[in-house]
C-alpha cells in the first residue's frame, strides 16, 4: 500500500480517497488488495487477508475474480480470515457468509480450500469461546493480517462490533466473540433475510483488537446512507458508540476509500484535510 493517487487526502492522519462512484471504489480497492498480495507474497511467501462481506465488497471480489480469470492474479499463496458470520447458521445456508464468500470469491479463484477461513456458525454453543480463541490463534500463527478489508455499518459498526457504552480502552481490547446484532444492523440485513424480524439476531465477530492489529486497514463506503457514519468516523470523537471511529487510534495504517455519495456529509472536514503530495 505504498502508492497513492493524487486524489488522496490525509484526515486525522488517515488516508482518504473520494472517488466518483461505487465502481471506482471497487476498482481502487481491488488494486490495493492485489498490490498487498504481491508485496506480502514476495516478502514472506504468503499474504494473509482479512475479508468482509455485505453489499460493499461485492464489486471488489468481482474485480479480483476478473483479474484471476485473466491470469493476472493468483490466490495460491493467499490465506484469508473473514470478519464475521451469523450464529447459529449452517455453512450451506445461502444466507451464511461462508456461502457468500464461495459465491463471490472462493469459488471463482484458485485459493487453497484450507486457507480460506470463516468463523463457524455451526459449532456447539459450549464450544463458541474456544472456537473464537482458536480463530485468533490461527491468525497469529499465520503471522497476523497483512490487510484487513472493512465496510462500515450505518450505525458505524466494523465487523459485527456494534455501538456500545464501553470505554475506548475496553472497546479496543474486544476479542473475537459471540455478539447480539444492533437493530440497525438487523434492519439492513433485510436484503438477505426478507425482513428485520427474520434476521438471525446473534453472530460471531472478529474483535476490535484483532482488526486494529492488522498491518494495514482498508475501509470502504458507498452510498448516501453511509454519509453520516463516514463523517462521524473520520471527524468525530473516538468512541465505542461509533466503532469505526476507533480506527483513528491506528491512523497511519488506515485507508478510507469512499464514493462521493458516502462523502457527502464531509465538506467541512474536507476543508481541514490536507492533500497527500
Ligand atoms: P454493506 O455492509 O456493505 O452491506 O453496506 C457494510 C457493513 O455493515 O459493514
Amino acid at each position: 500500500m505504498s502508492q497513492f493517487a493524487p486524489d488522496s487526502l490525509r484526515i486525522r492522519d488517515m488516508r482518504l480517497r473520494i472517488l466518483p462512484d461505487a465502481r471506482a471504489v471497487s476498482l481502487a480497492a481491488a488494486e490495493i488488495i492485489e498490490a498487498a498480495i504481491r508485496e506480502a507474497t514476495a516478502a514472506r511467501g504468503q499474504a494473509v487477508l482479512g475479508l468482509a462481506t455485505g453489499a460493499t465488497p461485492e464489486g471488489v471480489y468481482a474485480r479480483l475474480a476478473e483479474r484471476h480469470a485473466a491470469d493476472e492474479l493468483s490466490f495460491r499463496h493467499v490465506t484469508t480470515y473473514n470478519l464475521d458470520e451469523y450464529y447459529p447458521i449452517s455453512p450451506v445456508d445461502p444466507r451464511s457468509y461462508r456461502a457468500y464468500m464461495h459465491r463471490h470469491l472462493f469459488g471463482r479463484v484458485d485459493i487453497t480450500p484450507n486457507r480460506a477461513h470463516l468463523l463457524d456458525g455451526s459449532v456447539p454453543e459450549s464450544a463458541v469461546a474456544e472456537h473464537c480463541a482458536a480463530f485468533e490463534g490461527w491468525i497469529e500463527s499465520d503471522g497476523g493480517l497483512d490487510l484487513q478489508l472493512l465496510g462500515i455499518g450505518r450505525n458505524g459498526h466494523i465487523g459485527f462490533n456494534e455501538p456500545c457504552g464501553l470505554s475506548v480502552d475496553e472497546a479496543r481490547r474486544l476479542r473475537t466473540r459471540l455478539v447480539e446484532l444492533h437493530p440497525v444492523t438487523r434492519a439492513d440485513a433485510r436484503r438477505e433475510f426478507g425482513s428485520a424480524e427474520a434476521v438471525i439476531p446473534t453472530a460471531l465477530t472478529l474483535g476490535v483488537a484483532t482488526i486494529l492489529a492488522a498491518r494495514s486497514i482498508l475501509i470502504l463506503a458507498t452510498g448516501a446512507h453511509k454519509a453520516e457514519a463516514v463523517a462521524a468516523a473520520l471527524t468525530g470523537p473516538v468512541t465505542a458508540h461509533l466503532p469505526a471511529s476507533l480506527l483513528q487510534s491506528v491512523s497511519p495504517r488506515v485507508t478510507w476509500i469512499v464514493d462521493q455519495a458516502a462523502a457527502s456529509a464531509l465538506p467541512e472536514a474536507l476543508a481541514a484535510a490536507s492533500p497527500i503530495g
